[in-house]
């Protein structure tokens, strides 16, 4: 049976009049990459800000973990790791001294445990030897995979990535998948990352969520998907079908 570890009930958001999400529901199972994939402006951001609880439904429920996040937002949130947008660092720091300091946040550990913990994410995610470089000269690609290392400081079972690959170079997106990969396997941890690019995730999800205009468009498993277009097998044909008929 597999256990589902994000669920999001009939939401809907207002922004004054405006319906930015729209009566949305589907789940997310535990060990899934999940894409979440839409255009600009679909609102892929708001609800992932409404996942994070750092906005609130006008309508409708999210669960982490099983855990209701407008109910009980400090319980559900326990099981996640969550960068949205760009992660934000104080860039005269080190990446090793940011890690330390975010590593305070959590009460959980003693000074000797925090070390111990920023040395192991910091070989995970594959910054050994930068870790004394200032964040300022990190690239872009570093700095995402700082933005991780930040996430799995809480040992999350859940990570979300908004827009992880903008702005990315091929080499940066190449690392920034096996590291995906990686830590799904070896750590069990659930991705949902969104993207308005839908190649970009296609190598790596098994499942898709395509919304437009705060509406779900299509949800299932990437294979299922690709097997509607025999002809190309390219997902960017079907988003572009999805996309353009109503
Ligand atoms: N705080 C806000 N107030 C009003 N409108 C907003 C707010 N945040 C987002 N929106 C609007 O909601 C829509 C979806 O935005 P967003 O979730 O950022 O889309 P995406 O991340 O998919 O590009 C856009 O039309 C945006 O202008
Ligand atoms: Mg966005």
């Amino acid at each position: 049976m597999s256990k589902e570890i994000i669920a999001v009930k009939n939401l809907t958001k207002m922004f004054k009049k405006r319906r930015v999400i729209n009566n949305m529901t589907f789940q997310v199972n535990e060990g899934d990459i999940c894409g979440f994939i839409g255009p600009n402006g679909a609102g892929k951001t708001t609800l992932i800000r409404l996942l994070t609880g750092l906005i609130s439904p006008s309508s409708g429920s999210l669960y982490l973990n099983k855990i209701d996040v407008t109910k009980n937002r400090e319980e559900a949130l326990k099981s996640l790791g969550a960068i949205v947008e760009s992660p934000i660092f104080f860039e005269y720091l080190t990446g090793e001294k940011a890690l330390l300091n975010l590593a305070m946040l959590n009460d959980d550990m003693n000074k000797e445990e925090r070390k111990e913990k920023v040395k192991e994410v910091i070989k995970i995610v594959g910054l050994e030897g930068r870790e004394k470089d200032k964040v300022k000269i990190y690239s872009l690609g570093m700095k995402q995979r700082l933005g991780i290392a930040q996430a799995l400081l809480n040992n999350p079972k859940i990570i979300i990535l908004d827009e992880p690959a903008n702005g990315l170079d091929p080499l940066g997106m190449i690392e920034l998948r096996k590291l995906i990969l990686k830590l799904n396997k070896e750590k069990n941890i659930t991705f949902f990352i969104s993207s308005h690019i839908l190649d970009e995730l296609q190598k790596i999800c098994n499942k898709l969520i395509i919304i437009k205009e705060g509406s779900l468009v299509w949800s299932g498993n990437t294979d299922e998907l690709l097997s509607k277009v025999s002809e190309t097998n390219k997902l960017e044909d079907i988003f572009v079908k999805l996309m353009t008929s109503n």
